[in-house]
């Protein structure tokens, strides 16, 4: 069996795989594969045995242009949230790429319309970060309330002298009022927590979820104002796109009672950062817990206050669940080489034979 090794970035870990196999009479080559991450073991291990596969190793993301001249000449592509997946990638890539596998569930980074144009499937991760990304939603949302990084500063600073009544004060959760924009997969994850809390639960979607989901979470459906209006604790969970940018604005933020807490970890630009950071300014909010920010990594200096919770796009992330988002981006390239439909394929439309 043939082996190379390959290197992400000079100077960084080896990682050796074999690049073709063998059968009797002759070696057939196994389809050119680029992943952007090392990804984990399990599915690094399972690509190796199916591509020619390189995997970027390197402890950042890879520049772009690492990105543009590795893709070029490969037939499928792991992704992750962080590229961009463009014409110009597209065109980098050039004719022989079949399939971008990004290990998200969210693809506002993928322009969907061009490669569903130039026939490039496009997969993503759906479903298996739900539970853990509504865990960390109610993290934050627990963390912003009582106060914890606050507390957690103070105690481990040496200057934590005495207790006191009124030191460090939150709000209370239970029976508190928590309102979901998007009552999908991971909002209605977010809402079944709620229940432990005795909360009431508000919700505005897109779409009004199906009588019997709202019976088992108790969940009532309010026009967005109103949900704005009433809740005390407002949680984010719906996707990025033209519909979605820049729907927290001043005018929904103004709504808001001045005891309340905005949640996000959808997608950063689905808030207005400028109106959100007026709007702790002149105390219009409670405060808000952020895992995600309109220009990741930045972070404005206007959000790094007291009464907001910071975290660097952290929803997902548990090992169990990053590993099966890999998982499930490595079992969809290997599905479409072996010419089967790709289970979380989001363009099934490039699948039919009579487009080409
Ligand atoms: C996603 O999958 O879209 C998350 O933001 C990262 O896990």
């Amino acid at each position: 069996m043939a082996r190379r090794c390959i290197r992400g970035v000079a100077g960084k870990t080896c990682v050796t795989l074999p690049s073709c196999f063998s059968i009797p009479g002759a070696t057939v080559s196994k389809p050119k594969l680029y992943s952007t991450h090392v990804l984990f073991e399990g599915p690094r291990k399972k690509l190796a045995e199916h591509f020619d596969a390189e995997f970027w190793d390197g402890d950042d993301r890879p520049p772009r242009s690492e990105v543009l001249s590795r893709v070029a000449g490969k037939d499928a592509l792991i992704s992750l949230l962080t590229e961009k997946i463009d014409g110009e990638l597209l065109d980098a890539a050039g004719p022989n790429l079949r399939i971008v596998a990004n290990v998200a569930v969210g693809f506002d980074n993928i322009d969907v319309p061009t490669c569903t144009a130039r026939g490039v499937a496009v997969t993503n991760t759906p479903g298996v970060l739900d539970e853990t990304t509504a865990d960390f939603a109610w993290t934050l949302l627990m963390a912003v309330a009582r106060r914890l990084i606050e507390g957690d500063r103070l105690a481990r600073s040496g200057a934590w002298t005495k207790w006191n009544l009124d030191q460090l004060c939150g709000a209370d959760v239970w029976g508190k009022t928590l309102g979901i924009i998007g009552l999908g997969r991971i909002g209605r994850a977010v809402a079944r927590r709620a229940a432990g809390f005795r909360m009431r639960i508000i919700y505005n979607s897109a779409n009004r979820a199906p009588a019997e989901i709202e019976n088992e979470l108790k969940a009532e459906f309010l026009p967005r104002d109103a949900v704005f209006e009433q809740a005390d604790f407002l949680s984010l969970h719906v996707p990025l796109n033209a519909a979605t940018r820049g729907l927290v604005g001043p005018a929904e933020l103004a709504r808001m009672k001045r005891s309340a807490f905005l949640i996000n970890t959808t997608r950063g630009p689905v808030v207005q950062e400028t109106a959100l950071i007026d709007a702790l300014e002149r105390g219009q909010i409670a405060g808000a817990a952020l895992d995600v920010f309109e220009r990741e990594p930045l972070i404005p200096d206007g959000l790094r206050r007291d009464n907001v919770v910071l975290a660097p796009h952290l929803g997902s992330a548990s090992v169990e669940t990053r590993t099966r988002m890999a998982q499930i981006a490595a079992d969809n390239a290997i599905a479409f080489f072996e010419g089967k439909r790709p289970p979380t394929i989001l363009n099934p439309e490039v699948l039919d034979p009579k487009r080409n």
